[in-house]
């Protein structure tokens, strides 16, 4: 058997960012109709699917307007089909620069982070659910974060925390329907952001010590499961939650001491 998306339309959150694109392009390799939707539009990323022969449409939406939400989703129903598959990745977390204790973190931050993280995951689960009918697949992607604290993150380590058990109150939920709803937390991967961070030696000690592989994941890495839990392969798993993240949440030390 082959992962074979054929006649299924896949939405993708985030889809202009360094994870949404991997995602949607494996989903399209996959022979899907993907759906890119992005805050900053995503017509660049889905151009270049078009012109490897994929199916691909970007959309411009926010995760946090449930009006724009809605109006999103009908119309990726009129030009691509009806979802049949929600990847809710778009995501947000604060700069270096903005990480501080609880009582010293900004409570703007905390609004934005939450309203995307979490509350984004809700509103297009939910809009996107309302149309789904019987039979489909929801994958949320958290972080490790939301496994593992990390310090003077607290409102992405609340929002990828409760993501993880929305996916498990969901996948209750649903599985009577026939939908099943997973979950992968990502440990670092190398986009744009986090490849900034990496090049500095000491934030790369300190992230190295924690990960026995010993390196970050390439976005590809993140898009391969995303997609198996989606495929028939994975058929019977449902309310899962799976790590992918080098082996950094595995425990212990990566490093001989
Ligand atoms: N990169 C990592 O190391 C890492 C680790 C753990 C988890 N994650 C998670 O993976 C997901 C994807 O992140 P990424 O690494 O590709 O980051 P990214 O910044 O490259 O992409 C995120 C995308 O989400 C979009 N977005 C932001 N706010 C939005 C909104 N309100 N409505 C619609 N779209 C919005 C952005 O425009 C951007 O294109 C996020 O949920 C992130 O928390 C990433």
């Amino acid at each position: 058997m082959q992962i074979d998306f054929s006649n299924r339309t896949v939405m993708v959150t985030g889809a202009a960012g360094g994870l949404g694109t991997a995602i949607s392009g494996l989903f399209a390799e996959c022979g899907a109709r993907v759906a890119l939707c992005d805050l900053k539009g995503a017509g660049e990323a889905a151009a270049r699917l078009r012109e490897l022969g994929y199916q691909a449409e970007g959309f411009s939406f926010d995760v946090r307007d449930r009006n724009g939400i809605e109006e999103g989703v009908s119309q990726i129903a009129s030009s691509l089909g009806g979802i049949d598959i929600l990847i809710n990745n778009a995501g947000i977390n604060g700069g270096p620069e903005e990480r501080q204790t609880v009582d010293a973190y900004h409570d703007d931050l905390w609004d934005r982070i939450i309203s995307v993280d979490l509350d984004g995951v809700y509103n297009c689960s939910k809009a996107v659910l309302r149309s789904m009918g019987n039979g489909g697949t929801i994958l949320n992607i958290s972080s490790i974060t939301g496994l593992v604290p990390l310090r003077n993150q607290c409102a992405f380590t609340a929002a990828k925390a409760g993501v993880i058990n929305l996916t498990k109150a969901m996948a209750l939920e649903l599985a009577p329907r026939g939908i099943r709803v997973n979950c992968i937390c990502p440990g670092t991967v190398g986009i744009a952001v986090t490849n900034t961070l990496w090049q500095n030696s000491d934030t790369m000690k300190a992230l190295l010590a924690h990960i026995p592989m010993g390196r970050q994941a390439l976005p590809e890495e993140i898009a391969g499961p995303t997609v198996f839990l989606c495929s028939e392969y994975a058929s019977y798993i449902t309310g899962a939650v799976l790590a992918v993240d080098g082996g950094w949440t595995a425990g212990g030390y990566a490093r001989n001491f």
